[in-house]
């Protein structure tokens, strides 16, 4: 992602009631800062929330925390999102995901990742966002209901995650290698994939589930 730098970033992030800042104080008590028992859904990688905050919008019955690392990028997803709504089922973290377990108990019931940075390199695949690395981290944050869904531009990531969503245990509930004309309903899009989109590049889609 081009990164601009938001000149008042800090500003902005001290002065959103929806950025959580202290996130290790919530861990195990995200039920109560939503006063409900709702399910809980994050994305990591929110990148300016036009996805999370869609999401938000169309299910109030669902809480929704996004989860971004850059704090130019936050201040302009709070920005975003503050000047349209009044939400009271979404939260913001500025948190690497490497950092996502000092965020979450087993509180978690859906992750999704979109457009990731596919790290092409082997000697960074542990970073891919569905390495073998972050699927255990992500193990230590899910309820027993636990889902990944998936979507990316690009196909050699979305065929590693494939495996190593496989060999962790999901199974696959709906694959697609063209989203935007297959029967998959009720898409949200993000900015990237409206980008994508623009460009006629197809999108790749996983919806990924284990239950043990
Ligand atoms: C390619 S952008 C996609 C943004 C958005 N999801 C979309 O589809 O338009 C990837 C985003 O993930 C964020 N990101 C990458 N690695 C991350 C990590 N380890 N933790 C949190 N955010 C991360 C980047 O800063 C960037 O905003």
């Amino acid at each position: 992602m081009r990164l601009r730098n938001v000149k008042n970033k800090e500003e902005i992030m001290k002065n959103s009631s929806l950025l959580i800042v202290d996130y290790p104080s919530k861990k195990n008590h995200w039920n109560e800062e939503f006063n409900n028992n709702n399910p809980i859904y994050i994305e990591i990688g929110m990148g300016k929330g036009d996805f999370i905050l869609g999401n938000a919008l169309t299910y109030p019955d669902i809480n929704f925390i996004g989860i971004e690392k850059y704090d130019s990028i936050v201040a302009m997803a709070i920005e975003k999102i503050e000047k349209n709504n009044d939400i009271s089922n979404l939260r913001l973290l500025r948190m690497d995901a490497k950092d996502i377990e000092n965020a979450f108990g087993k509180e978690v019931e859906r992750i999704y990742l979109n457009f990731s940075d596919p790290w092409p390199k082997k000697r960074h695949s542990e970073r891919r966002l569905t390495s073998n690395t972050f699927l255990k981290k992500y193990d230590n944050i899910f309820k027993s209901n636990k889902e990944i869904f998936i979507k990316t531009d690009n196909i050699e990531l979305f065929e590693y995650s494939l495996v190593t969503l496989s060999n962790n245990g999901y199974v696959f509930n709906k694959v697609s290698l063209d989203l935007h004309n297959s029967d998959i309903q009720n898409n949200i899009m993000t900015e990237y994939e409206r980008k994508f989109t623009e460009k006629n590049i197809k999108i790749n889609y996983l919806e990924a589930n284990k239950n043990v």
